[in-house]
Order: C-alpha cells, then structure tokens, then sequence
C-alpha cells in the first residue's frame, strides 16, 4: 500500500535507506527501465511558485511511466471558492492515485492526509517542511562523505522563514552532525539547536555548507538593512572563498540569489554541487513517487538484485 510523504520526521533512517537504494538503481537502470505505472495517474498541485522541485517531480513521475495531471491554480475551481480537500477528493474520485502538493498554509497538509485516500507527497510547505528537498541534499552529501555522524554542517542565510533549513536541521540532527548557524540576528531561528557562528568562521568550521536564499516573498517586514549591506556581512562572497577547506562542498537548494547570498565564483566554483543536487532529485523523487503508489512493501517483495541493481550493491547504511 502506497505511503504519504508529510514530513522527513516520518521518514525511519530504514526507510530513508530503501528510498536511497531505490534512487540509487534509478540513477544507474534510468534509460533501462520499463515504465511500470501505466494508466496510474499522479497529480502535481503546486500552489506557490516551483522550478526545480516542479519539474523534478514531472520528471521523475514520466521516468516512472505514470500519467501525470499538472494542476492549474489559476484556471482551477479553487478561484471559485473551492476548497483543497474537496479538490483532492474530485481527483480521487477520477482515479488519481498520489499528489505532491507545495502550498504555504502551514498544517493543512497533514490535514488532509487523515481525509482522503490518494497519498499526499509534500512538495514544500510554508517555513516549515521540504522533505524532499531534505533527501535530495542528504544524497548529496553521502556521496562525499561516509559519514554525516560527526560532520561539520553549516546552514547559513534566512533561516527562519526556510523550510529547507528546517528539514534539513532535523534530518541532519538526527543522523549526527554537528549543526552550525550563521546569519542575521533576525533571521535566526532559536528552536533550532547548534552552534552560532559568525558568516567566515562558519565557513571556515564546515565540511558542507549550505547556503540559503532569503525568502523576501515570506518576509512580513524588512529583516536587512539593504542587498549590499546583507552580501557583505552575511553573503558567501568571492572573498570568503579563501574560507572554504579544500574538501569541503556548497550547496543550495536553489533557486539562486546571485550576487547576494552568493557571488557567481562561488555558486560556479568547483566545490559547489548546487547543479548536482538538483541532478540527484530526479532519482530521490522517483522512489518517493514509487513508495507513494506502492509502498515500502513492495520493496520488502524484490530481491537486492531487483532492489539496488545488479553491479552497485545496496547505498552504504546510512550513520
Ligand atoms: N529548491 C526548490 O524547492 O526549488 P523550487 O522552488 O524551484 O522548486
């Protein structure tokens, strides 16, 4: 039985480890494999604004050969007063089996995951939750590290109104690694537990440093004084690269700022894996859309062989 996708604090480090292996052997079989979910269609209603995450999901949802229903808010019936949930029980009764829902009402989707019986995939919910986006960038950094136990992770930028930040901070928390936080007063969030540091020293501690976009559409008030004042005192600028330890990566989980929370010799840099994390999300979105339709269970049924793919192996148990 298929399984919604609310929360990363849903997510057992088991399951998050049968989602990596899964993505794993989509990476490697993607032009091999059969399109196993004809005639199951799966609706994408992304109620605030997407690039990547949008398309990740239309991607990974036509890899997987699901008939996939792009939702229009804009020409919907939701403009004539209707609500989420009766939207999502028009789709169910039509046969849709999953829908990845972004949206910015914090709660809702939860919600309306205990109202209907198509699975919910969040797609990014408020400040609150991006859990794909916390799997992607968790694959990302497995493949540069053996370990997250112990690693230097700094998150740096508006981290109060990120939802990646705080789906990161949990995920990443709970696997281990030391947490470091950097930037404005203002922007800081107090429920999240690490090390505050100054931009540099952050820079200079992490093994990873993710960086984040400030979310001027979240903003209720003016939380900087101006761009400038912000890149210079917060931004991962040109001159902070001398920073940045040799093994050390950068990510974001885009889209990008430029020339304000990052200069373009650092989002272009060769230790940035920004364009690589946006790569690997494709084949995370893919086994989340397949444990959607089908559940961890099928996956218990397969074979290691079936499972992770003939000559790769299983991804290394995640620590
Ligand atoms: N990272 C991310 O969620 O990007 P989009 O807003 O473009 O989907």
């Amino acid at each position: 039985m298929g399984q919604h996708l609310l929360s990363i604090d849903d997510l057992t480090i088991e399951e998050i480890e049968k989602i990596f292996n899964r993505a794993k052997y989509y990476e490697q079989y993607h032009p091999f494999i059969r399109p196993q979910f004809q005639n199951r269609f799966v609706a994408n209603l992304f109620l605030e604004p997407s690039t990547r995450t949008r398309f990740s999901f239309e991607i990974a949802e036509k890899r997987l050969g699901a008939e996939v229903l792009q939702f229009q808010q804009s020409v919907s019936s939701i403009t004539k007063g209707e609500s989420l949930l009766d939207t999502l029980r028009t789709l169910e009764s039509q046969g849709v089996e999953a829908a990845v829902i972004r949206i910015s009402e914090e709660g809702l989707l939860r919600k309306l995951s205990e109202k209907v019986s198509l699975k919910i995939i969040n797609a990014g919910e408020g400040r609150i939750e991006h859990p794909t986006q916390a799997l992607l960038d968790l694959y990302t950094i497995r493949k540069y590290f053996h370990t997250v136990k112990g690693l230097r992770i700094a998150i740096i930028g508006d981290i109060s109104h990120s939802r990646v930040a705080h789906s990161n901070a949990a995920l990443l928390k709970r696997l281990g690694a030391q947490l470091i936080f950097s930037g404005p007063d203002s922007l800081m969030d107090d429920s999240l537990e690490g090390t505050i540091l100054p931009v540099d020293e952050a820079i200079q501690n992490a093994d990873v440093v993710i960086m984040l976009r400030i979310q001027f559409e979240r903003q209720k008030m003016n939380y900087i004084s101006s761009k400038e004042n912000y890149r210079a005192e917060f931004g991962f600028t040109r001159e902070r690269l001398k920073y940045l330890q040799p093994h050390s990566i950068i990510l974001h989980p885009a889209p990008v700022n430029r020339g304000l929370e990052m200069d373009d010799e650092v989002v272009d840099h060769p230790q940035s894996k920004i364009f690589e994390q946006i790569h690997n999300g494709v084949w995370v979105r893919m086994a989340v859309i397949e444990r959607a339709l089908e559940g961890n269970l099928r996956w218990e049924s397969l074979s290691n062989k079936e499972m992770c793919g003939i000559e790769i192996g299983g991804f290394r148990e995640i620590s």
